[in-house]
């Protein structure tokens, strides 16, 4: 069932609603360790190099509810947040992250209700990530409920941009003087050349490599 019916069948109150978000983010961080391990095996390289994972905070919830002027009853919030769960999956280069992308997608037991690509997408702030919101099937004793997860994807580069900014952006409640917000996009730049780099000197490197390994 979703969540939503489970609330209006009146099962479903905010303790039983946080604990199915939090089992959600479970099993999808279990889920990508063991894809890492996996890799780790099979090609003697990982594609990611850390998860992070929260529930949003109640403090959070009721925040994101009044600034979308939204009454937060609980009907509403799992209606209108996608991000109550978020993982934040954190790789090593940019096609890593589409790696991830479609092993994500052709897992069976989730299902993939929408992406955003703002690699190729970038927003408007100089924002970069991969975003999915994906669905997992959390078993309680008596019933299944389908849990939505916000899974973002991106690379070092991209996260180090992208926390700072946040970080530095929220004083400003959104309304930053222009060339602050000029500035943190020529940042963005910066760090995409950082990450272009990066990645044809590692192709450069596993090209030596294999020049090496023949006779
Ligand atoms: P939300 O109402 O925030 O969920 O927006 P949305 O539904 O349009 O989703 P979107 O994919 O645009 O962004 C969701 C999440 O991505 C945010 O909660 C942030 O974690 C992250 N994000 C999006 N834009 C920015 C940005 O400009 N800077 C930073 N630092 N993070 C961003
Ligand atoms: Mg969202």
């Amino acid at each position: 069932m979703e969540m939503i019916d489970l609330i209006r069948e009146e099962k479903g109150d905010l303790k039983t609603v946080q604990l199915l978000y939090s089992a959600a983010i479970k099993k999808v961080v279990t889920k990508l360790e063991i894809l890492n391990d996996e890799f780790k095996q099979t090609h003697n390289y990982n594609p990611i190099e850390y998860v992070k994972s929260r529930v949003k905070s109640d403090n959070s919830i009721r925040e994101k509810m009044h600034r979308k002027g939204i009454k937060p009853s609980l009907e509403n919030i799992v209606t209108e947040l996608d991000d109550i769960a978020g993982v934040r999956i954190v790789c090593s280069f940019t096609p890593d992250i589409y790696k991830m992308v479609d092993i994500i997608g052709a897992q069976d037991d989730l299902t993939v209700v929408s992406v955003k690509d703002y690699i190729k997408n970038p927003k408007e702030s100089g924002y970069k990530s991969f975003h999915m919101n994906v669905k997992v099937p959390i078993h309680l004793s008596d019933r299944m409920v389908n849990t939505q997860v916000e899974i973002q994807i991106r690379t070092i580069a991209m996260d180090f941009w992208a926390s700072l900014e946040h970080k530095i952006y929220y004083k400003f409640e959104g309304n930053a003087p222009e060339y602050i917000s000029r500035e943190l996009r020529e940042c963005a730049s910066f760090v995409s050349m950082m990450d272009d780099k990066m990645l044809s000197l590692n192709e450069a490197i596993m090209q030596e490599k294999e020049k090496e390994s023949q006779p």
